[in-house]
């Protein structure tokens, strides 16, 4: 019988393929299930309210053997959620997890491990989920049940939120259920079921209901159903069911919710014009490049150049340790150039080394020639690799970028594959008003690269503040572009939480542009409601370690103390926090950590689909 010894003796230290697949066989002949442990309850349970997601994973399984076995529980959850809860139950006892500062969970991990006691870490990485992984041992004709809980504020990207719940119970599960209901006080506009599980017969196991205000989703698939979808099989559901929603938009203001003292204010307002953009691609086209992804660059190129304005100006530039102009300077979107940049586009060849800092600043010096009343400028850097010629000092690089651009203008990173240092990439981003993007490699890139595109092409408000008179404790204020199909989102607290006195005012170029005239700030919930600040403590945490991505020294650490705090107080696991899984006496002790996007993966440790891994599991039964 394998036992967590012979794992941990033969590949604790595995990040090679040869690992990877002894690890899936390895999972594989432990958890033969059928036999021996039954999933016999499944329910996902999703509340949305003011786009916060909460949502709950039980599962409750019995041990049917004569003997006791290590029962799993594995689930994947979205990345940008926190986990806020974890909890077994198991012979009328509950088992709590516990939130703990990332170093104390370690030393706690490093000590069990020196006492002899067996303990594991697990956590990883994927494209847009990450894995949940514990287990416990169970007595022979017992039950456990599992209780996950996460949390997170749906984002609104090309005019829709996607709240994503994955299921793979890893058996057909007699009583499975996904449950999610939605209250958005502006009014719900539309609800699609999307994703994986609405296929093949699994869809008639979906029921939808839209009231104005509320929507519920129920999806009860029956076994033989749950072997019936495209990714499911024997061993029943594997994949995604999507709810994609979006709001009313009346006033102009959007919409304030508010509750014992913490507001949230959703800002995207239907009305606006698009404002023509000045925008400069940046392609690295280094001999790392070569093969598929050029070839995708150039198709997602071609497709962006095509869907520019005729009143947009825009550059290109393609470099390696050298820099290409397609021309020097900006030129208007108009058939005869567009014509002329694809034709360019389809000829970019792979070679060389990656200058960097080079291109980014010849971007920046483009753009910073070409100002233009009433038009919104953007830098997209694509690059897949480090530097590697020129400037190479990573600080030097962001420095020089950060004075070239000198907040006049965002810029946007695309991380092509896993060769990158994305954590260089995101704080460069991050310092200019921008943001980073993984690219995957894989058949989807080009659409993966376009999708991006697609989210920034149309400008609506350029330097926005938002002003709260009676609000403090705010999260960012101050946002340089607004985009179609986006959302500002800012929380806080009502200084003594006096509704009265609390007055938002939207500043655009410190021109007022939206006044509080026909705002109306909803009242939810009861004084224990704490759902808003829930919020407002996601989206603080969120920005604080974005913030702490971009600074150095003391300055950082300060900020990184406030995150940890808040996860703490909060109980939500970030890349600050681990989560302490208690267990019965004698058990080994399970840390789960939160991976960050940036982190370097070793290419051999990807999944069979594209999603890399890393799992560390050491230990003994
Ligand atoms: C789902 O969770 C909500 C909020 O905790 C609760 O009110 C509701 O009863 C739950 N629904 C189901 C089906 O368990
Ligand atoms: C914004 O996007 C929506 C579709 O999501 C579209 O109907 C609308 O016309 C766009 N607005 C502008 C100004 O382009
Ligand atoms: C936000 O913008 C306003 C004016 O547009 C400026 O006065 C203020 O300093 C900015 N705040 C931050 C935190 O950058």
């Amino acid at each position: 019988r394998y036992s967590h010894t012979t794992v941990c003796a033969s590949c604790c230290l595995f990040n090679t393929l040869g690992a990877w697949e002894y690890l899936s066989s390895y999972f594989h002949l432990k958890f033969n299930y059928k036999d021996d442990w039954d999933i016999y309850s499944f329910h996902i349970n999703s509340t949305v309210s003011s786009r916060y997601a909460t949502t709950v994973i039980t599962s409750r399984v019995a041990n049917r053997m004569d003997e006791s076995k290590e029962i799993e529980f594995h689930v994947r959850i979205p990345k940008n959620a926190f986990i806020s809860k974890f909890r077994m139950f198991m012979d009328g006892e509950v088992y709590d997890g516990v939130v703990k500062a990332k170093e104390q969970a370690q030393q706690q991990y490093t000590e069990a491990v020196s006492r002899g006691q067996s303990a594991g870490i697990v956590s990883s990485v994927g494209r847009t989920l990450e894995e949940f992984k514990t287990s416990v041992n169970v007595a022979a004709h017992k039950k456990v049940t599992f209780e996950l809980t996460y949390e997170e504020l749906l984002k609104r990207k090309l005019g829709k939120y996607e709240l994503q719940i994955h299921a793979r119970p890893m058996q057909p599960v007699k009583d499975f259920k996904v449950d999610v209901y939605i209250h958005e006080e502006a009014g719900i506009n539309f609800l699609e079921v999307k994703g994986g599980l609405s296929t093949k017969a699994l869809g008639n196991a979906i029921t939808k209901t839209l009231a104005d205000k509320q929507a519920w989703v129920y999806f009860y698939p029956t076994e033989d159903q749950q072997k019936t979808c495209d990714s499911c099989g024997e061993q029943g559901m594997n994949g995604d069911l999507v709810i994609v929603y979006d709001v009313n938009r009346d006033t102009t203001l959007g919409d304030i919710t508010a509750s014992a003292g913490y507001f949230v204010h959703h800002f995207a307002p239907s009305s606006l014009t698009r404002i023509p953009k000045n925008v400069v691609f940046v392609i690295d086209q280094s001999g790392s490049m070569s093969g598929r992804k050029i070839h995708q660059t150039r198709i997602a190129l071609i497709h962006i150049l095509n869907d520019l304005a005729e009143e947009d100006f825009f550059g290109l530039i393609t470099f390696d340790g050298n820099i290409f102009h397609w021309k020097r300077e900006l030129v208007q979107a108009n058939q005869q150039n567009v014509g002329s940049a694809k034709e360019f586009a389809r000829n970019i060849r792979d070679r060389g080394s990656t200058d960097i800092n080079r291109a980014v600043l010849e971007g920046a010096r483009m753009l910073n020639a070409h100002p233009r009343e009433g038009s919104a400028s953007i830098l997209i850097l694509l690059t897949d690799g480090d530097p590697t010629s020129g400037e190479t000092n990573r600080e030097r690089i962001q420095s020089n970028v950060k004075k070239a651009i000198a907040s006049k203008f965002p810029l946007y990173c695309l991380g092509f594959g896993f060769d990158v240092n994305f954590e260089f990439l995101e704080s460069m981003s991050l310092q200019n008003d921008g943001v980073a993007r993984r690219i995957y490699e894989d058949s989807d890139a080009d659409l993966q690269l376009k999708g991006f595109y697609e989210e920034v092409a149309t400008p609506l408000l350029t330097d926005v503040t938002m002003i709260y008179i009676g609000g403090t404790n705010l999260t960012q204020t101050n946002f340089s572009q607004y985009y179609n199909g986006s959302e500002i989102v800012v929380a806080g607290q009502i200084t003594d939480n006096n509704i009265e006195t609390f007055t938002p005012q939207v500043l655009r170029n410190t021109r007022m542009t939206f006044t509080n005239t026909d705002v109306t700030v909803e009242l939810t919930g009861t004084i224990s409601d704490n759902r808003i600040q829930r919020v407002w403590a996601y989206l603080t945490v969120k920005q604080l370690l974005e913030k702490e991505l971009q600074l150095s020294g003391p300055e950082k650490e300060t900020v990184k103390k406030e995150a940890m705090e808040l996860s703490l107080k909060y109980s939500f696991v970030t890349p600050l926090t681990s989560m302490v899984v208690t267990k019965p006496p004698g058990e080994r002790t399970d840390v789960l950590h939160k991976p960050k996007e940036g982190e370097r993966l070793d290419h051999h440790s990807q999944g069979p689909d594209g999603e890399a891994k890393f799992i560390i599991f050491c230990g003994r039964d």
